[in-house]
């Protein structure tokens, strides 16, 4: 009964910027459905027509896509390799480091950068561009109030420094959020930044089709600096790294293939 999902995606993208098409048809569809049908509507067509008049509704379904799950230090071994290997590599070629948090959804990517980073640098030092297709979770990042849960793999050292609890919350403070930009940034029709010693894109590229992959790889090999590494999710590997001038240098993290062995 829901009718053209063709129709659907072509609308959606002229109100919002968002092509469907880039992500997982199936599974995209489906929470589509069940978003549509829990909000009393039948067809792709009337719901379209509310999300024309209900900013409410558009924000709620927008947010409801994005899938905005995150925590500090995700899979804390990986950021152990990034600490103990990665940054000290990176440090060889550079006093500072241009680092970018891409898909950084409501910030606790980017503020474990901070942290992390200030192991290494005076914080005002430090500078991470972290960005988002979804503007309501750069709010609630920038707002910087987090849920004990999103804490579970913070070093308490961190946690007694850097926040403060308010009720059942915490609130990071002012000098990490200082060292962080958020913007409004789509990997799928955005320009990228150039020259970033470190990007760290974890957690989308998984929702994404082989397409859309293909358009972010090639434009994260253009972003990186000459020596910059990827640090790519725990289910997000890359196969066939070498189509995007990428290798290995650790699981789950890449460096640009240099110019002169180029293929
Ligand atoms: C599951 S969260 C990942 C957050 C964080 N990187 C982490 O690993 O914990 C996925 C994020 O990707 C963002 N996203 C989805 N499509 C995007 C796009 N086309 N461009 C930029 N960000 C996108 C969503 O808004 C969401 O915040």
């Amino acid at each position: 009964m829901l009718g053209d999902y063709e129709l659907f995606k072509k609308d959606f993208l002229k109100l919002s910027g968002l092509d469907l098409s880039f992500y997982k048809e199936r599974q995209m569809k489906r929470r589509i459905n069940s978003f549509i049908s829990r909000k009393g509507h039948s067809t792709y067509k009337s719901f379209f027509n509310s999300l024309t008049l209900d900013k409410k509704l558009y924000d709620e379904f927008i947010n409801y896509l994005t899938i905005n799950v995150s925590e500090f230090f995700r899979n804390p071994t990986q950021w152990d390799v990034l600490e103990r290997e990665i940054l000290p590599y990176l440090f060889n070629y550079s006093s500072t480091l241009k680092v970018w948090s891409a898909a950084c959804s409501t910030g606790e990517e980017p503020y474990s950068l901070v942290m992390l980073l200030s192991k290494f640098l005076d914080l005002n030092k430090i500078k991470v561009l972290a960005t988002d297709v979804d503007t309501s979770a750069i709010d609630k990042a920038k707002l910087g109030l987090y849920s004990e849960k999103s804490l579970t793999n913070l070093p308490k050292d961190f946690i007694s420094k850097y926040f403060k609890k308010i009720n059942n919350s915490f609130k990071i403070s002012e000098e990490i959020k200082n060292c962080v930009q958020f913007e409004h940034h789509n990997l799928l029709k955005d320009r990228y930044p150039l020259n970033c010693d470190l990007i760290v894109c974890r957690n989308v590229l998984i929702y994404f089709t082989e397409d859309a992959k293909d358009i972010v790889y090639k434009n994260f090999n253009h972003s990186l600096s000459e020596y910059g590494i990827l640090f790519v999710g725990s289910t997000e590997q890359i196969i066939m790294s070498q189509k995007y001038k990428l290798e290995p240098v650790k699981t789950f993290f890449y460096k640009r293939v240099k110019k002169d062995s180029e293929i």
